[in-house]
């Protein structure tokens, strides 16, 4: 079944603890952070230090999504912070295939991120390497923007492309998810999809997150 990783980018980082607290009250299995270096991309988020002290009270599938320049300098600090996936984008990434292997190394799941603009030919080589495989559905960045569409074309022909493959590659699918737009996403072939706003805006977590589970399963 599809799952949902909510994204704390858009929770209430003064009661962080409580609001993952709220997510998972909903049932979810995984919780999405994103770390933004300020030159990746333009915004600064978290890092490791919070990614390590909700470790200690959440046992959810830590998906940490590094939307950072040199991502190689920081996957032992986010494997041994409590990351269980890593995702590197691969426009970040100078020499993608080696940083893959530091990621398997460390044992964490190793996952790749593509912006919108970025084709999923130039993953071709390396698809036997990674685990799972991030569609941004949003220039990343910012939480709260509105879904590009041109996503599902690309999610339908990554599902085709690793159906006939046969290789065990996850498809996430990160940016402008809500009660709109989860349906289609789901429908081109997305296993988990990132919620943000969607989860955190409404002042309910638990219940949005029950009403976007309920539009993927009727
Ligand atoms: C964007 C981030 C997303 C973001 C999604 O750069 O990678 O994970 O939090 O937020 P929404 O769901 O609000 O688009
Ligand atoms: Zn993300």
């Amino acid at each position: 079944m599809a799952e949902i990783a909510p994204s704390l980018l858009s929770a209430d980082f003064s009661s962080l603890y409580e609001e993952v607290k709220k997510v998972e009250s909903a049932g979810i299995k995984y919780l999405h952070f994103d770390i933004m270096d300020g030159h990746f991309v333009p915004n600064l988020t978290i890092g490791a230090m919070v990614v390590k002290s909700l470790r200690k009270k959440s046992s959810a599938i830590f998906d940490v999504h590094l939307m950072i320049e040199n991502p190689d300098n920081y996957i032992e600090i986010f494997k041994d912070a409590g990351a269980d996936i890593i995702t590197v984008h691969q426009e970040a990434c100078v020499h993608l295939h080696r940083t893959i292997q530091l990621i398997k190394n460390t044992k964490a799941i190793a996952g790749v991120a593509i912006n919108p603009a970025t084709s999923i030919e130039l993953l071709e080589y390396i698809l036997p390497e990674i685990d799972l495989i991030l569609v941004m559905s949003v220039n990343p960045g910012f939480g709260g923007q509105k879904f590009i569409h041109t996503a599902l074309v690309k999610i339908r022909a990554l599902k085709t492309l690793i159906n006939r493959k046969k290789l065990n590659i996850k498809i996430e699918v990160d940016g402008g998810i809500n009660l709109e737009t989860i349906k289609s996403v789901v429908g081109a072939g997305a296993d988990l999809m990132v919620a943000g706003a969607a989860a955190f805006q409404n002042g309910d977590p638990q219940k949005a997150i029950q009403a976007l589970y309920a539009e993927i399963t009727k």
